[in-house]
């Protein structure tokens, strides 16, 4: 793929709420970046609970389009409120799903941005800490960036949308720094040789 391709990224949000900050952050950054990345919400409100007793084609659809939807995705873009002090269900389901079969699922080796929200004075940081340790076990690729967390929600979003200056300063750092990684992905891709097979994907 060439190098300048606009990058088609993948927005998970680990709140299914009507007004949810998660979402507002997401929908923020899909505007701001709408000229360099293609940033695609994904509604993860039809994806069933996870049942290992339907894995690969028995998978049930909606979990299938969601595997396809990350596959066909150059990299991801997580917002999740904290929910009891860790990752909400809603995203940790669709997570789970994604993360089989192990190692060498969709989640292997894509590159995520993750970011929380919280209408509290820590910002989500348990429920972040606990999205890098599920993607670590799934060998997705953080993207190294300044923590993104994004304290006292409530008086940073507006109208569904984040204008707390600062706060959005950090989450279009850590996309600009994704889009980065992307990049450099797609280099190391066409320094390959015809059949080469690397280790990192
Ligand atoms: C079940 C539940 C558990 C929560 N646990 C936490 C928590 O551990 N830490 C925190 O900062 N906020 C917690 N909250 C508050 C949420 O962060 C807050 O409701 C937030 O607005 C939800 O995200 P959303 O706006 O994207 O829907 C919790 C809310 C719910 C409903």
């Amino acid at each position: 793929m060439s190098e300048s391709t606009p990058a088609r990224l993948l927005g998970m949000s680990g709140s299914l709420r009507t007004g949810s900050y998660s979402n507002a952050v997401l929908e923020t950054l899909r505007e701001k970046f709408e000229d360099h990345a293609d940033l695609r919400i994904y509604d993860l409100q039809p994806i069933p609970a996870y049942n290992q007793d339907f894995e690969g084609e028995n998978r049930p659809a909606p979990v299938k389009a969601l595997l396809a939807a990350i596959a066909a995705s150059d990299g991801l873009v997580l917002c999740a409120p904290e929910f009891n002090h860790s990752i909400p269900g809603v995203l940790k389901n669709a997570l789970d799903w994604a993360s089989r079969p192990a190692f060498t699922s969709v989640m292997a080796y894509k590159p995520v941005a993750i970011m929380a929200t919280s209408r509290g004075p820590l910002g989500g940081a348990r429920c972040l800490e606990h999205m890098r340790v599920a993607l670590d076990s799934m060998l997705a690729r953080v993207t190294l960036a300044r923590e993104v967390l994004i304290t006292a929600a409530a008086d940073k979003i507006r109208g569904g949308r984040l204008v707390d200056e600062a706060s959005l300063g950090f989450a279009c750092a850590a996309v600009e720094a994704l889009l980065c990684e992307i990049r450099l992905w797609r280099k190391a891709e066409n320094l390959l040789t015809p059949g080469e097979t690397p280790a990192f994907r």
